[in-house]
């Protein structure tokens, strides 16, 4: 095995957020699924944009940010991706790098734009995603770069990937790298409505071992077991997976692995603005701590101060140093 050069290289959407708060009847009016991410085409994003509040751009997409996340921690990280050569693009390309992430791919030359994402957030904190996939739907196999996918712990997926009809084969090439090369793979569910779009092939993702950590809510946990049941789909992924967390918002999260279920507390916040990167961010402290070989709590720990600091302000990427807060917490990584 050669070396690694990353803890985690991510692959998925790249994504670019559009942040604006609105009211529960904003949602309403117009008939949007609450918490819940949904794909839409370029004339619903001209008509949401005209329609929604004052907003903030800033760069997102569930893996990018998970990375993010990981170079904060100071730990070494990676992403692939594809923008668009637009301003858009440029500005995701610039935010990533600038972050510490190791960003190669190229951008699409001409085709649909980079990929948007018009986030509500209601007065409760909670996100509604409206995403426009533009560009990010170009992401194909020959992204993958084998020797990027070889030098990484732990190679990331996002359920989402499933979405662009392409990016499937780059995920498997990449599973396949990474598993040929001794590494390992996580998977994060992404969204319920998106496990319920791919429920089967997830299934057999994690049955075949094609996926050795799984990282879901407790929503995509259920739908993905088609049970009202926590106990009853933590007890599926226990007998199904190597390894799995599920997070359970302010309740914390519970790691399941063959042989225990490790509950782990959240930690406290006073007022939660915007869950925007609540379960991403959870990714990235978990995932370090998990490539650095800390025990299952201490990753568990740290995914939970992450997620901490990204609900405290708008926008999905950490606003201070995790390593900073992680060593005051006594988690140094
Ligand atoms: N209200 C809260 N108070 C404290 N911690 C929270 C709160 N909500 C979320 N968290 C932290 O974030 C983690 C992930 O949250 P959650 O289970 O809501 O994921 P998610 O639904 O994927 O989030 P996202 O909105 O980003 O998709 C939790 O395990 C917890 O550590
Ligand atoms: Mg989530």
């Amino acid at each position: 095995m050669v070396a690694a050069r990353y803890d985690v290289l991510g692959i998925g959407n790249a994504i670019v957020d559009i942040i604006a708060r609105a009211d529960d009847d904003f949602l309403l009016a117009q008939g949007m699924r609450k918490g819940a991410m949904t794909l839409i085409d370029e004339a619903r994003a001209a008509a949401i944009y005209a329609a929604m509040g004052p907003a903030t751009e800033c760069s997102g997409g569930s893996a990018a940010n998970t990375v993010v996340g990981v170079a904060s921690f100071g730990a070494r990280a990676a992403f692939i991706g594809k923008v668009k050569d637009d301003p858009l693009g440029r500005t995701f390309m610039h935010d990533i790098r600038a972050a510490g992430v190791a960003f190669t791919t190229s951008p699409a030359a001409d085709g649909p734009s980079t990929a948007r994402s018009y986030i509500l957030v209601t007065p409760d904190g909670e996100r509604t995603m409206n995403t426009y996939l533009g560009a990010a739907q170009d992401l194909t196999a020959a992204d993958i770069d084998d020797a990027q996918i070889a030098a990484a712990e732990i190679v990331y997926l996002e359920g989402y990937l499933w979405d662009p009809p392409q990016a499937k084969e780059a995920f498997v090439k990449a599973a396949r790298i990474a598993h040929r090369t001794g590494r390992r793979v996580a998977l994060t569910l992404s969204d319920a409505f998106c496990v319920d779009r791919y429920r089967d092939e997830f299934i057999d993702l994690v049955r075949k071992r094609m996926v050795d950590i799984v990282v879901a809510n407790e929503a995509e946990l259920k739908s993905l077991y088609e049970t009202a049941d926590f106990d009853t789909a933590v007890r599926a992924l226990q007998r199904q997976a190597k390894l799995g967390v599920v997070t359970r918002s302010e309740k914390g999260c519970v790691v399941v692995s063959p042989e225990a279920l490790e509950a782990v507390a959240a930690f406290p916040v006073d007022r939660v603005v915007d869950v925007t990167g609540a379960g991403d961010l959870f990714a990235a402290g978990f995932l370090v701590g998990l490539a650095r070989g800390k025990d299952y709590r201490t990753a568990a720990r740290l995914g939970a101060l992450a997620a901490a600091e990204v609900i405290q302000h708008i926008g999905a990427r950490p606003a201070v140093s995790l390593q900073a807060l992680a060593a005051e917490n006594g988690l140094a990584v």
